[in-house]
């Protein structure tokens, strides 16, 4: 670090960018098993927080896994690694006034913890809840079978630990709502954050 010189107080201001844009910047962070519907949501809130004038950035873990992520597999390592990295890119995209809507499994509470020191006062935590029984049923990518069968290894819920957040700032029970219902109780908590 000797050697880097950052600019970050020379840069024109958060408080600047998210007067222009009309909003105020968090990080949405989307927590929950494989197939507990997190992309789904995250899509659909993102979808109507355009239609009611928001300026948002969606970053899925599958997603990143193909680009900034492509290099990290499923250790815990590479888990740790792969959300630090998605954490200060969602700093980035908030410290510009863009409200960021984060998609990863993060499935221990000692990455929540890293998340949200990254991320401080723009951390806002929800847990995409759905017992790992119905997201094996559901099986809409088909990977709980192949880790069932020894395919995949290190899956999450089956031979890789999923704890459930101890705090999260919202729960949204995928399995006893609906599409509707979760996007519902998901954007009326957003709305009351970003509205200036
Ligand atoms: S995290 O644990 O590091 O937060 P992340 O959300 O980026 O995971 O990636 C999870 C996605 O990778 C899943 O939605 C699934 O499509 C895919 N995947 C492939 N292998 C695994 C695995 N072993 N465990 C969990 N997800 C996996």
């Amino acid at each position: 670090m000797e050697n880097i010189h950052p600019i970050f107080e020379k840069l024109l201001g958060t408080t600047q960018k998210e007067k222009l844009l009309g909003q105020r910047a968090i990080v949405v962070w989307l927590i929950g098993l494989s197939g507990s519907g997190k992309s789904t949501l995250a899509r659909a809130l993102e979808n109507s927080l355009y239609k009611e004038g928001f300026h948002t950035a969606l970053l899925d873990g599958d997603n990143l896994r193909t680009g900034v992520n492509n290099n990290l597999g499923f250790s815990s390592e590479d888990r740790v690694e792969n959300i630090r990295r998605a954490a200060e890119v969602a700093k980035l995209i908030a410290d510009n006034g863009t409200i960021a809507i984060c998609s990863l499994i993060t499935p221990t509470e000692e990455i929540r913890t890293m998340s949200r020191k990254i991320l401080g006062e723009y951390y806002y935590e929800v847990f995409v809840e759905c017992p790992l029984e119905v997201c094996e049923r559901r099986d809409v990518k088909g990977l709980y079978k192949k880790a069932r069968s020894g395919e995949i290894k290190d899956f999450t819920g089956i031979d890789s630990p999923f704890e459930d957040p101890a705090n999260p700032d919202l729960v949204v029970d995928t399995d006893k709502l609906n599409e509707k219902e979760s996007l519902d109780l998901l954007l009326s908590n957003i709305l009351s954050k970003v509205r200036k």
